[in-house]
């Protein structure tokens, strides 16, 4: 696996239409649904920070203090993507499909919970190939789910 690899892995889960900057899209949303794109750009930035500084795009004086940061922040917020499609919710770009394949959708969130976990403790052993083979996982799980339920614009 290479840095073209990474970074490509990166473009494909980072591009994403980011909602809450655009006013007249958020007018129509619930608070639940922005409550949502809210909690999905801080999964995005901590993933970000993380590949940022894996890929040595920005080289901070205590590396490793900021590969633990960012992926133990992955991983928390990433504890809470199974919570934020609660019924009245619909609307942004969350396909109605989520709530009539509602267990595919928690087991998505399940798999994203687990990669994450993994890339922080991988960050926390400060073993590279570890982090390169879970970053590949964090990136596979994001994807996965926006695939199947998450509409493209
Ligand atoms: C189990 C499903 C699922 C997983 C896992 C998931 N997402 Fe999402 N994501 C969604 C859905 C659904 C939306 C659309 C939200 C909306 O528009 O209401 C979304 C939206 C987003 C957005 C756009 C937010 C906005 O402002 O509109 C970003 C960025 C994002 N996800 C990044 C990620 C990253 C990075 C990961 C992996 C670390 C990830 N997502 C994992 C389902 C998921």
């Amino acid at each position: 696996m290479n840095r073209t690899f990474f970074a490509a892995v990166a473009a494909v889960v980072l591009l994403a239409p980011i909602h809450s900057i655009v006013a007249d899209d958020d007018t129509e949303l619930s608070d639940a649904a922005k409550y949502r794109e809210t909690v999905m750009e801080a999964v995005a930035s901590s993933f970000g920070g993380f590949i940022a500084v894996y890929l040595g795009k920005v080289e901070p004086s205590s590396k490793d203090k900021h590969l633990i940061a960012n992926t133990r922040a992955l991983a928390i917020s990433s504890t809470l993507i199974g919570d934020l499609v609660p019924a009245g919710s619909e609307g942004g770009d969350a396909l109605p499909l989520i709530w009539t394949e509602m267990d595919t959708y928690q087991k998505y969130s399940q798999d994203a919970t687990a990669a994450t976990a993994e890339l922080a403790r991988a960050a926390e052993s400060g073993d590279r190939a570890a982090m390169g083979k879970a970053f590949k996982a964090v990136g596979t799980s994001c994807k996965t789910c926006h695939d199947k339920f998450r509409e493209d614009d």
